[in-house]
Protein backbone atom coordinates (compact mmCIF):
# COMPACT_ATOMS: atom_id res chain seq x y z
CA UNK A 1 0.00 0.00 0.00
CA UNK A 2 2.91 2.34 0.91
CA UNK A 3 3.36 2.30 -2.76
CA UNK A 4 0.42 4.71 -3.62
CA UNK A 5 1.12 8.08 -3.58
CA UNK A 6 -0.40 9.71 -0.68
CA UNK A 7 -1.58 12.88 -2.54
CA UNK A 8 -2.96 13.12 -6.06
CA UNK A 9 -4.26 16.26 -7.55
CA UNK A 10 -7.79 15.51 -9.68
CA UNK A 11 -8.40 17.91 -12.34
CA UNK A 12 -12.02 18.66 -13.45
CA UNK A 13 -12.37 18.59 -16.86
CA UNK A 14 -16.79 18.22 -16.96
CA UNK A 15 -17.30 21.77 -17.71
CA UNK A 16 -15.05 21.19 -21.02
CA UNK A 17 -14.80 17.60 -21.99
CA UNK A 18 -18.06 16.85 -20.48
CA UNK A 19 -20.28 19.36 -21.82
CA UNK A 20 -18.51 19.62 -25.26
CA UNK A 21 -20.24 16.81 -25.68
CA UNK A 22 -24.02 17.99 -24.73
CA UNK A 23 -26.16 19.85 -26.43
CA UNK A 24 -25.05 23.27 -25.91
CA UNK A 25 -25.71 24.61 -22.17
CA UNK A 26 -26.14 28.00 -21.84
CA UNK A 27 -23.24 29.83 -20.24
CA UNK A 28 -25.30 31.17 -16.76
CA UNK A 29 -25.63 26.82 -16.48
CA UNK A 30 -21.73 26.69 -17.19
CA UNK A 31 -20.83 29.08 -14.71
CA UNK A 32 -23.37 27.81 -12.21
CA UNK A 33 -21.58 24.65 -12.49
CA UNK A 34 -17.83 25.55 -12.47
CA UNK A 35 -18.55 28.19 -9.32
CA UNK A 36 -20.16 25.20 -7.50
CA UNK A 37 -17.40 22.94 -8.19
CA UNK A 38 -14.77 26.10 -7.32
CA UNK A 39 -16.34 25.35 -3.20
CA UNK A 40 -15.79 21.33 -3.13
CA UNK A 41 -11.58 21.72 -2.96
CA UNK A 42 -11.18 21.02 -6.27
CA UNK A 43 -7.72 22.84 -7.17
CA UNK A 44 -7.73 22.33 -10.79
CA UNK A 45 -10.93 22.84 -13.42
CA UNK A 46 -10.95 23.10 -17.42
CA UNK A 47 -13.46 25.41 -17.76
CA UNK A 48 -13.39 25.82 -21.59
CA UNK A 49 -11.91 25.57 -24.88
CA UNK A 50 -10.92 28.31 -27.30
CA UNK A 51 -11.96 26.17 -30.33
CA UNK A 52 -13.87 27.09 -33.90
CA UNK A 53 -17.52 27.75 -32.42
CA UNK A 54 -18.25 25.94 -35.52
CA UNK A 55 -16.19 22.63 -34.99
CA UNK A 56 -17.37 22.47 -31.16
CA UNK A 57 -20.63 24.58 -30.80
CA UNK A 58 -21.19 24.12 -26.92
CA UNK A 59 -17.69 25.69 -26.34
CA UNK A 60 -18.87 29.09 -28.00
CA UNK A 61 -18.78 31.77 -25.38
CA UNK A 62 -15.85 30.65 -23.83
CA UNK A 63 -14.64 34.39 -22.44
CA UNK A 64 -17.83 34.68 -21.09
CA UNK A 65 -17.78 31.80 -18.72
CA UNK A 66 -14.28 33.02 -17.98
CA UNK A 67 -15.09 36.74 -17.45
CA UNK A 68 -18.22 35.64 -15.40
CA UNK A 69 -16.99 32.84 -13.56
CA UNK A 70 -16.13 33.71 -9.46
CA UNK A 71 -12.17 32.75 -9.08
CA UNK A 72 -11.95 30.98 -5.91
CA UNK A 73 -8.18 32.10 -4.87
CA UNK A 74 -5.66 28.87 -5.21
CA UNK A 75 -8.08 27.12 -7.99
CA UNK A 76 -6.68 26.97 -11.45
CA UNK A 77 -8.62 27.46 -14.19
CA UNK A 78 -7.80 26.08 -17.32
CA UNK A 79 -8.33 26.10 -20.61
CA UNK A 80 -7.92 24.01 -24.02
CA UNK A 81 -6.51 25.42 -26.89
CA UNK A 82 -5.68 23.82 -30.67
CA UNK A 83 -3.60 26.65 -31.79
CA UNK A 84 -2.07 29.64 -31.24
CA UNK A 85 -5.14 31.83 -32.14
CA UNK A 86 -6.93 29.68 -29.39
CA UNK A 87 -3.77 30.60 -26.99
CA UNK A 88 -4.11 34.27 -27.52
CA UNK A 89 -8.14 33.88 -26.80
CA UNK A 90 -6.90 32.19 -23.60
CA UNK A 91 -4.83 34.68 -22.43
CA UNK A 92 -7.55 37.42 -23.52
CA UNK A 93 -9.89 35.72 -21.00
CA UNK A 94 -7.51 35.92 -18.09
CA UNK A 95 -6.98 31.64 -18.66
CA UNK A 96 -4.58 30.40 -15.64
CA UNK A 97 -3.17 27.70 -17.66
CA UNK A 98 -3.29 26.15 -21.35
CA UNK A 99 -3.94 22.93 -22.53
CA UNK A 100 -2.67 22.58 -25.93
CA UNK A 101 -3.82 19.98 -27.66
CA UNK A 102 -1.95 17.55 -30.37
CA UNK A 103 -3.09 13.93 -30.52
CA UNK A 104 -0.82 10.90 -31.57
CA UNK A 105 -2.57 9.46 -34.44
CA UNK A 106 -2.53 11.28 -38.25
CA UNK A 107 -6.25 10.64 -38.74
CA UNK A 108 -7.33 12.16 -35.54
CA UNK A 109 -5.49 14.73 -35.05
CA UNK A 110 -6.48 15.65 -38.80
CA UNK A 111 -10.12 15.11 -38.07
CA UNK A 112 -9.51 16.73 -34.82
CA UNK A 113 -7.62 20.15 -35.45
CA UNK A 114 -7.31 19.51 -39.69
CA UNK A 115 -3.57 19.96 -38.81
CA UNK A 116 -0.50 16.97 -39.29
CA UNK A 117 0.74 16.01 -36.10
CA UNK A 118 3.99 17.79 -37.40
CA UNK A 119 2.18 20.87 -37.83
CA UNK A 120 0.62 20.84 -34.55
CA UNK A 121 4.35 19.82 -33.02
CA UNK A 122 5.43 22.80 -34.95
CA UNK A 123 2.39 25.25 -33.85
CA UNK A 124 3.11 23.92 -30.04
CA UNK A 125 6.29 26.57 -29.99
CA UNK A 126 4.10 29.64 -30.99
CA UNK A 127 1.55 28.65 -28.59
CA UNK A 128 4.18 27.83 -25.36
CA UNK A 129 5.41 31.60 -26.51
CA UNK A 130 2.08 33.13 -26.13
CA UNK A 131 1.50 31.28 -22.62
CA UNK A 132 4.97 31.81 -21.22
CA UNK A 133 5.40 35.75 -22.29
CA UNK A 134 1.82 35.80 -20.05
CA UNK A 135 3.42 33.96 -17.31
CA UNK A 136 1.52 30.97 -17.85
CA UNK A 137 2.16 27.26 -17.87
CA UNK A 138 1.32 25.39 -20.78
CA UNK A 139 0.32 22.26 -20.57
CA UNK A 140 0.71 19.78 -23.73
CA UNK A 141 -2.09 16.88 -24.18
CA UNK A 142 -1.44 14.10 -26.03
CA UNK A 143 -4.34 12.74 -27.04
CA UNK A 144 -5.23 9.24 -28.61
CA UNK A 145 -2.68 8.04 -26.52
CA UNK A 146 -3.73 4.33 -25.86
CA UNK A 147 -5.52 3.99 -28.87
CA UNK A 148 -7.18 5.35 -32.17
CA UNK A 149 -10.69 5.39 -33.12
CA UNK A 150 -9.59 5.36 -36.73
CA UNK A 151 -5.96 3.71 -36.44
CA UNK A 152 -6.73 1.02 -33.81
CA UNK A 153 -3.65 0.48 -31.79
CA UNK A 154 -0.78 3.59 -31.51
CA UNK A 155 2.41 2.49 -30.70
CA UNK A 156 3.76 3.78 -26.98
CA UNK A 157 7.14 4.64 -28.27
CA UNK A 158 5.60 6.95 -31.23
CA UNK A 159 3.38 8.50 -28.07
CA UNK A 160 6.77 8.82 -26.10
CA UNK A 161 8.26 10.36 -28.57
CA UNK A 162 5.59 13.24 -29.43
CA UNK A 163 5.71 13.86 -25.62
CA UNK A 164 9.61 14.65 -25.99
CA UNK A 165 8.81 16.72 -28.93
CA UNK A 166 6.86 18.92 -27.02
CA UNK A 167 8.56 19.20 -24.04
CA UNK A 168 11.40 20.76 -26.49
CA UNK A 169 9.16 23.27 -27.47
CA UNK A 170 8.33 24.46 -23.99
CA UNK A 171 5.59 22.56 -22.29
CA UNK A 172 5.18 22.42 -18.63
CA UNK A 173 3.31 19.38 -18.16
CA UNK A 174 1.95 16.74 -20.60
CA UNK A 175 -1.22 14.80 -20.76
CA UNK A 176 -2.12 11.69 -22.26
CA UNK A 177 -5.48 11.63 -23.15
CA UNK A 178 -7.32 8.21 -24.13
CA UNK A 179 -9.86 9.60 -26.05
CA UNK A 180 -11.75 7.13 -26.42
CA UNK A 181 -11.66 5.08 -23.83
CA UNK A 182 -9.53 1.98 -24.93
CA UNK A 183 -7.05 1.97 -22.20
CA UNK A 184 -6.37 -0.98 -19.94
CA UNK A 185 -3.84 -1.32 -17.32
CA UNK A 186 -1.68 -2.78 -19.79
CA UNK A 187 -1.95 -0.39 -22.11
CA UNK A 188 -1.06 2.49 -18.95
CA UNK A 189 1.75 0.06 -17.99
CA UNK A 190 3.38 0.22 -21.51
CA UNK A 191 2.97 3.70 -22.14
CA UNK A 192 4.27 4.36 -18.80
CA UNK A 193 7.11 2.33 -19.87
CA UNK A 194 7.97 4.26 -22.83
CA UNK A 195 7.70 7.30 -21.38
CA UNK A 196 10.28 6.29 -18.73
CA UNK A 197 13.18 4.70 -21.37
CA UNK A 198 12.44 8.38 -23.09
CA UNK A 199 12.94 10.35 -19.99
CA UNK A 200 9.98 11.44 -19.48
CA UNK A 201 9.65 11.90 -15.54
CA UNK A 202 6.69 11.53 -13.51
CA UNK A 203 5.97 14.53 -12.22
CA UNK A 204 5.36 15.88 -15.68
CA UNK A 205 2.96 12.86 -16.18
CA UNK A 206 -0.96 13.43 -15.92
CA UNK A 207 -3.89 10.93 -17.03
CA UNK A 208 -7.13 11.41 -18.79
CA UNK A 209 -8.95 8.33 -18.83
CA UNK A 210 -12.75 7.76 -20.51
CA UNK A 211 -14.71 5.00 -18.97
CA UNK A 212 -16.46 3.85 -22.63
CA UNK A 213 -15.28 0.43 -21.83
CA UNK A 214 -15.23 0.47 -17.60
CA UNK A 215 -11.61 0.25 -17.12
CA UNK A 216 -10.99 4.11 -15.71
CA UNK A 217 -10.22 3.24 -12.30
CA UNK A 218 -8.76 0.29 -13.15
CA UNK A 219 -6.21 2.00 -15.22
CA UNK A 220 -5.59 4.49 -12.68
CA UNK A 221 -4.91 2.09 -9.94
CA UNK A 222 -2.42 1.10 -12.04
CA UNK A 223 -0.91 4.46 -12.23
CA UNK A 224 -0.96 5.08 -8.94
CA UNK A 225 1.49 1.70 -8.66
CA UNK A 226 4.00 3.56 -10.64
CA UNK A 227 3.75 6.94 -8.82
CA UNK A 228 1.74 8.83 -11.21
CA UNK A 229 -0.54 12.05 -9.20
CA UNK A 230 -2.37 13.51 -11.68
CA UNK A 231 -5.60 12.43 -13.15
CA UNK A 232 -8.68 14.01 -14.97
CA UNK A 233 -12.08 13.37 -14.65
CA UNK A 234 -15.94 14.63 -14.74
CA UNK A 235 -18.05 15.05 -12.50
CA UNK A 236 -21.31 12.82 -12.64
CA UNK A 237 -18.95 11.29 -15.89
CA UNK A 238 -19.95 13.93 -18.16
CA UNK A 239 -18.05 13.94 -21.19
CA UNK A 240 -16.96 12.53 -24.72
CA UNK A 241 -15.57 13.43 -27.40
CA UNK A 242 -17.29 14.61 -31.28
CA UNK A 243 -14.62 13.76 -32.97
CA UNK A 244 -14.32 10.14 -31.77
CA UNK A 245 -16.91 7.68 -32.48
CA UNK A 246 -18.28 5.98 -29.76
CA UNK A 247 -16.59 8.29 -26.90
CA UNK A 248 -18.10 8.49 -24.04
CA UNK A 249 -17.45 10.68 -20.58
CA UNK A 250 -14.11 10.44 -18.82
CA UNK A 251 -13.38 8.95 -15.13
CA UNK A 252 -16.22 10.40 -12.55
CA UNK A 253 -14.92 12.61 -10.35
CA UNK A 254 -16.93 11.40 -7.52
CA UNK A 255 -16.43 7.38 -7.79
CA UNK A 256 -12.20 8.81 -8.48
CA UNK A 257 -12.43 10.78 -4.96
CA UNK A 258 -14.21 8.05 -3.20
CA UNK A 259 -12.06 5.37 -4.26
CA UNK A 260 -8.79 7.40 -3.38
CA UNK A 261 -10.29 8.59 -0.01
CA UNK A 262 -10.68 5.20 1.21
CA UNK A 263 -7.09 4.34 -0.11
CA UNK A 264 -5.94 6.98 2.15
CA UNK A 265 -4.56 8.97 -0.85
CA UNK A 266 -5.32 12.67 0.03
CA UNK A 267 -7.30 15.01 -2.94
CA UNK A 268 -7.98 17.92 -0.71
CA UNK A 269 -11.52 17.46 -1.89
CA UNK A 270 -15.15 17.06 0.01
CA UNK A 271 -16.72 14.29 -1.40
CA UNK A 272 -20.26 15.22 -0.13
CA UNK A 273 -20.04 18.82 -1.90
CA UNK A 274 -18.90 16.78 -5.20
CA UNK A 275 -22.10 14.42 -5.17
CA UNK A 276 -23.81 17.86 -4.90
CA UNK A 277 -22.43 18.57 -7.84
CA UNK A 278 -22.64 16.26 -10.10
CA UNK A 279 -26.61 16.19 -9.05
CA UNK A 280 -26.66 19.61 -10.54
CA UNK A 281 -24.52 18.65 -13.20
CA UNK A 282 -27.39 16.06 -14.33
CA UNK A 283 -29.98 18.75 -13.74
CA UNK A 284 -28.21 21.11 -16.50
CA UNK A 285 -28.12 18.54 -18.90
CA UNK A 286 -31.09 16.62 -18.28
CA UNK A 287 -30.09 13.42 -18.82
CA UNK A 288 -29.09 10.40 -16.13
CA UNK A 289 -25.16 10.16 -15.95
CA UNK A 290 -23.34 7.39 -15.51
CA UNK A 291 -22.02 8.43 -12.15
CA UNK A 292 -22.00 5.15 -9.34
CA UNK A 293 -21.88 6.98 -6.60
CA UNK A 294 -24.31 10.23 -7.31
CA UNK A 295 -26.98 6.61 -7.50
CA UNK A 296 -25.57 4.35 -5.07
CA UNK A 297 -25.57 7.01 -2.18
CA UNK A 298 -22.93 5.50 0.06
CA UNK A 299 -19.27 6.38 0.49
CA UNK A 300 -17.35 3.24 1.69
CA UNK A 301 -16.05 5.18 4.96
CA UNK A 302 -19.46 6.27 5.81
CA UNK A 303 -21.58 2.85 5.51
CA UNK A 304 -23.85 2.44 8.79
CA UNK A 305 -23.21 -1.19 9.21
N1 LIG B 1 -10.81 29.66 -31.74
C1 LIG B 1 -11.79 30.29 -32.43
N2 LIG B 1 -11.75 30.47 -33.75
C2 LIG B 1 -10.71 29.96 -34.41
C3 LIG B 1 -9.67 29.30 -33.76
C4 LIG B 1 -9.75 29.16 -32.37
N3 LIG B 1 -8.82 28.52 -31.67
N4 LIG B 1 -8.76 28.92 -34.67
C5 LIG B 1 -9.18 29.33 -35.86
N5 LIG B 1 -10.37 29.96 -35.71
C6 LIG B 1 -11.20 30.58 -36.75
C7 LIG B 1 -10.39 31.34 -37.76
O1 LIG B 1 -10.14 32.65 -37.32
C8 LIG B 1 -11.29 31.30 -38.97
O2 LIG B 1 -12.33 32.23 -38.79
P1 LIG B 1 -12.94 33.05 -40.03
O3 LIG B 1 -13.52 32.02 -40.93
O4 LIG B 1 -13.97 33.95 -39.39
O5 LIG B 1 -11.78 33.75 -40.62
C9 LIG B 1 -11.91 29.93 -38.89
O6 LIG B 1 -11.82 29.55 -37.50
C10 LIG B 1 -11.21 28.92 -39.76
O7 LIG B 1 -9.81 28.96 -39.47
P2 LIG B 1 -8.82 27.81 -39.91
O8 LIG B 1 -7.46 28.15 -39.42
O9 LIG B 1 -8.98 27.54 -41.38
O10 LIG B 1 -9.32 26.60 -39.05
P3 LIG B 1 -10.07 25.27 -39.48
O11 LIG B 1 -11.41 25.58 -40.03
O12 LIG B 1 -9.17 24.39 -40.26
O13 LIG B 1 -10.29 24.63 -38.02
C11 LIG B 1 -9.51 24.43 -35.77
C12 LIG B 1 -9.15 24.33 -37.23
C13 LIG B 1 -8.34 23.92 -34.99
C14 LIG B 1 -9.78 25.88 -35.43
C15 LIG B 1 -10.80 23.62 -35.49
O14 LIG B 1 -10.70 22.36 -36.11
C16 LIG B 1 -11.03 23.42 -34.01
O15 LIG B 1 -11.39 24.34 -33.31
N6 LIG B 1 -10.84 22.21 -33.51
C17 LIG B 1 -11.00 21.91 -32.11
C18 LIG B 1 -11.58 20.55 -31.94
C19 LIG B 1 -11.85 20.24 -30.49
O16 LIG B 1 -12.00 21.10 -29.65
N7 LIG B 1 -11.95 18.95 -30.22
C20 LIG B 1 -12.25 18.50 -28.91
C21 LIG B 1 -11.11 18.60 -27.96
S1 LIG B 1 -9.97 17.27 -28.15
ZN1 LIG C 1 -11.32 13.49 -23.09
Amino acid sequence: MSAWPTRVDVREVGPRDGLQNEAPVPVDQRVRLIDALSETGLRFIEAASFVSPTAIPPMAGAGEVMARITRRPGVVYSALVPNSKGAELAMAAGVDEIELVVSASETHNQKNVHRTVAESLIGAHDVVEIGHAAGVPVEAIVSTAFGCPYEGDVASERVAQIAGHLIDAGADQLSFGDTTGMATPRRVADLLGALDRAGVTTDRIGLHFHNTRGTALANVVLALGRGVTRFDASIGGLGGCPYAPGASGNAVTEDLVHMLEDMEIDTGIDLDALIRCAALAQDIVSRELPSALLHAGARTRRYES
